[in-house]
């Protein structure tokens, strides 16, 4: 009897799931979130691609590029100083963040030290002692939480809006944030995958921040400088991306960019341009650890029609 109750709510769930993305299709169309993802398998010529040509990567990538690029921000990342265009369009009084904004439109990555107030910190502590770190095992050296907690999502939302409210000129909400550990025993490699390895998450300016409540000293992140500007040597490895990253990694052009891997401090906030070089990478001192982390990704709702409506209102208006 048990038994037949858990199928029916799993065959309940797994229906409500699908028709949900199939209601959702216009939204991701086939991808994993709403903004328009980077394509594999080039080679890979589908009935639409086929006779479509405007379906095809190359034009894909032109097409939401020059959208991208009548965006009131993301276009700093099209200039060869994205600092310089940062600064003007906001100043001090904006943000009491402009130093660490300016740092990152200048290299790519930036940290923000001390990011919550010192209550918020061990309250955040404690949701990862009660809610991640219990799900590991011998077996399970990763594990995340989705937090349904109002007060937790509350509270990120509170110290994370100003941010991205200058990154995107839009007032993002509020999200269930997504809380991870990673566990390292000593001498352990990652296999080969695309978070282990440089990559670009797309070929359109992305932004995530990543916030890190202890000091980080096993598998830090590591970012290539200079890559988040959109140039040809960008969109030359980005050509390379659509092939799939597993087999680019060593393939792309590195020249210019300065790779630099971020030990950072406890209660420390990045701020990265995920379009860019950037990976896990992956400490080889004999050395165990925990690396608890949150991610805060926009790919659901800074979206492909933000673009649009944002290109129509500079049309309709200029
Ligand atoms: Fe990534």
């Amino acid at each position: 009897m048990k038994q037949n109750i858990i199928l029916i709510r799993n065959f309940l769930s797994k229906t409500n799931y699908y028709l949900k993305r199939l209601f959702l299709l216009p939204l991701h169309f086939g991808g994993t979130d709403y903004y328009p993802p980077v394509t594999h398998n080039t080679e890979k010529k589908t009935f639409l691609r086929r006779n479509f040509d405007f379906l095809n990567n190359k034009n894909r990538m032109k097409f939401w590029s020059y959208l991208a690029r009548k965006h009131s921000t993301l276009k700093f990342f099209y200039s060869k100083s994205p600092e310089i265009e940062f600064e003007k369009v906001y100043s001090r009084s904006d943000t009491e963040y402009f130093d660490e904004l300016r740092t990152f439109y200048k290299y790519g990555t930036a940290t923000i030290d001390n990011f919550f107030n010192k209550n918020e910190h061990n309250k955040i502590i404690k949701y990862f002692q009660k809610h991640v770190h219990p799900q590991f095992s011998n077996l399970n050296l990763s594990a995340s939480w989705l937090s349904n907690s109002k007060e937790l999502n509350n509270l990120i939302h509170r110290n994370i809006s100003t941010i991205d409210k200058v990154i995107f000129n839009k007032n993002i909400g509020i999200q269930k944030y997504r809380l991870s550990s990673w566990k390292k025993n000593k001498n352990y490699l990652s296999d080969k995958r695309d978070s282990v390895l440089f990559h670009q998450d797309r070929f359109l300016p992305s932004i995530k921040l990543i916030y890190f409540p202890l000091k980080v000293e096993i598998d830090p992140y590591e970012y290539c400088y200079g890559s988040h500007i959109i140039n040809s040597q960008f969109y030359e490895n980005s050509i390379k991306t659509m092939k799939g990253v597993l087999n680019v990694d060593n393939d792309y052009n590195y020249s210019n960019y300065e790779k630099k891997k971020f030990y950072v401090k406890e209660n420390s906030l990045i701020i990265t341009a995920t379009h860019g070089l950037h990976r896990r990478s992956q400490t080889t001192e004999n050395k165990s650890g925990i690396r608890d982390y949150i991610t805060i990704s926009y790919y659901n709702d800074f979206t492909r029609y933000d673009l649009l409506l944002n290109y129509l209102k500079s049309y309709l208006f200029r």
